[in-house]
């Protein structure tokens, strides 16, 4: 899927369906499942590498994983999320940083916040590089908001959030990731803006809807989000397979004749 096919499908009214993947056999069962978008998110810091959060994510982890994902997506747009500091601090950064993702093979970056990174937003796409942002409660923020908090909860935090969104679309941003905001404010930043919005725990009336694979397969089941359903139950199957696996070898059953050379 190209960037214009991605915004195409919000004036045709038609759901953008966007999946995190970390790794090529992922990324071909995605694209099976008919799945035209996929993000390699900087959620690979928790769900891949077992942190508590996404802060410790480097450019050398998301590059590997992005060079991975798109080495073996044969037609999903791959978006590369941008890790805590690497677009921050400047933007001559930010842009360079950007442009790794592409020679990666990513087709476009997210990074997150508002009004603050719309000149960052700006450079990049100046220079090619499609970008998608990230408004509302925003992980690499973690620490600003005391935790995972749904954001945009007040009448002014609503309003900071549209402005950030509409400087994101003015700065030249393809799409917006809504993550934990209420369904009011994302329908209002849906209808005011003419990039689509993704959403994750961000009600139905976003264009297009963004979940983390693992959470979605079912692997985890210490901590899963209010806005998570998950379609599969994995980690309990794998769980089972693993047990059985090890009874038959305990029992002798395991190589049977089927698995072995005569
Ligand atoms: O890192 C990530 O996977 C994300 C999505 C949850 C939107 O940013």
């Amino acid at each position: 899927m190209t960037i214009p096919e991605f915004q195409q499908h919000k004036r045709d009214k038609k759901k953008l369906i966007v999946v995190t993947a970390y790794d090529a056999l992922f990324t071909r069962i995605v694209e099976q499942a008919g799945i035209g978008a996929i993000l390699v998110g900087d959620s690979l810091g928790v769900v891949v590498q077992g942190k508590s959060n996404t802060l410790s994510v480097t450019m050398d982890d998301m590059l590997y994983h992005t060079k991975l994902v798109a080495g073996a997506a044969q037609r999903a747009l791959v978006i590369g999320d941008m890790p805590f500091m690497s677009y921050q601090a400047s933007t001559e950064e930010a842009v360079r940083n950007a442009g790794r993702f592409l020679q990666a093979g990513a087709h476009a970056v997210k990074l997150e916040g508002g009004r603050i990174m719309a000149d960052r937003v700006e450079a990049m796409v100046s220079v090619g590089i499609p970008v998608m942002g990230h408004l509302g409660m925003t992980p690499q923020s973690l620490h600003r908001y005391g935790g995972y908090k749904v954001q945009g909860k007040g009448k002014e935090q609503a309003k900071a959030l549209l402005a950030d969104a509409k400087a994101l679309e003015s700065g030249g941003a393809f799409a917006i990731v809504l993550e934990a905001i209420p369904v009011p404010l994302a329908k209002t930043i849906t209808d005011t803006l003419s990039i689509p919005t993704i959403g994750i725990g961000a009600g139905p009336h976003c264009d297009g809807q963004v979940l983390v694979l693992y959470d979605l397969l079912g692997l985890f089941d210490d901590f899963v989000p209010k806005f998570v359903k998950p379609y599969a139950h994995l980690k309990a199957d794998a769980l089972q397979a693993l047990r059985r696996y090890k009874e038959e070898v305990e029992q002798g059953k395991f190589p049977g004749d089927a698995e072995s050379y005569h």
